[in-house]
């Protein structure tokens, strides 16, 4: 089957009923996204479809087919971090950094339909996300700082 992921069309040869996550990871190497749960309870394997943010650890690939997918490394360009990566950095939000893809994704997602998204608006985007870390605040500080940043003219 064929899928688009981070601007490329890529030919995979499994199943169409494999869960997404299996498919970027052991076919296509992009270990981003994360195993956390399997059952849509941890956002850890969250990437984004049509600039969406979408858990990818139990839909099946087929359902992707015709749909631009893209994976926490597809979101830097040139060789310059996207500015939600880069707010995580200057944040240091992340202890072990295993819900981090998955969080930056849905802060990206947030962000590329809410220009000046409020608090509640940040934490509504982050709620489905765990952090066995506890690295919440430090993340939600990020997310402010690369809404600041986009918002400065
Ligand atoms: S691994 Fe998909 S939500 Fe937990
Ligand atoms: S930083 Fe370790 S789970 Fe979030």
């Amino acid at each position: 089957m064929e899928l688009r992921v981070n601007g490329e069309r890529r030919e995979v040869d499994v199943d169409p009923s494999t869960p997404l996550l299996w498919v970027l990871r052991d076919q296509l190497g992009l270990t981003g996204a994360k195993y956390g749960c399997g059952l849509e309870q941890c956002g850890a394997c969250a990437v984004l479809c049509d600039g969406r943010a979408v858990l990818s650890c139990a839909t099946p690939a087929g359902s992707f087919a015709g749909r631009e997918v893209t994976t926490v490394e597809g979101l830097a360009a040139n060789g310059e971090l996207d500015v939600v990566q880069r707010a995580f950095v200057a944040e240091q939000a992340a202890q072990c950094g295993y819900c981090v893809p998955g969080i930056v994704i849905a802060a990206k997602a947030l962000l590329d339909e809410t220009a000046k998204p409020g608090e509640a608006e940040i934490r509504a985007a982050l709620a489905r996300h765990l952090c066995r870390c506890g690295s919440h605040a430090r993340m939600l500080r990020a997310v402010r700082r690369a809404a600041a940043e986009l918002a400065r003219p």
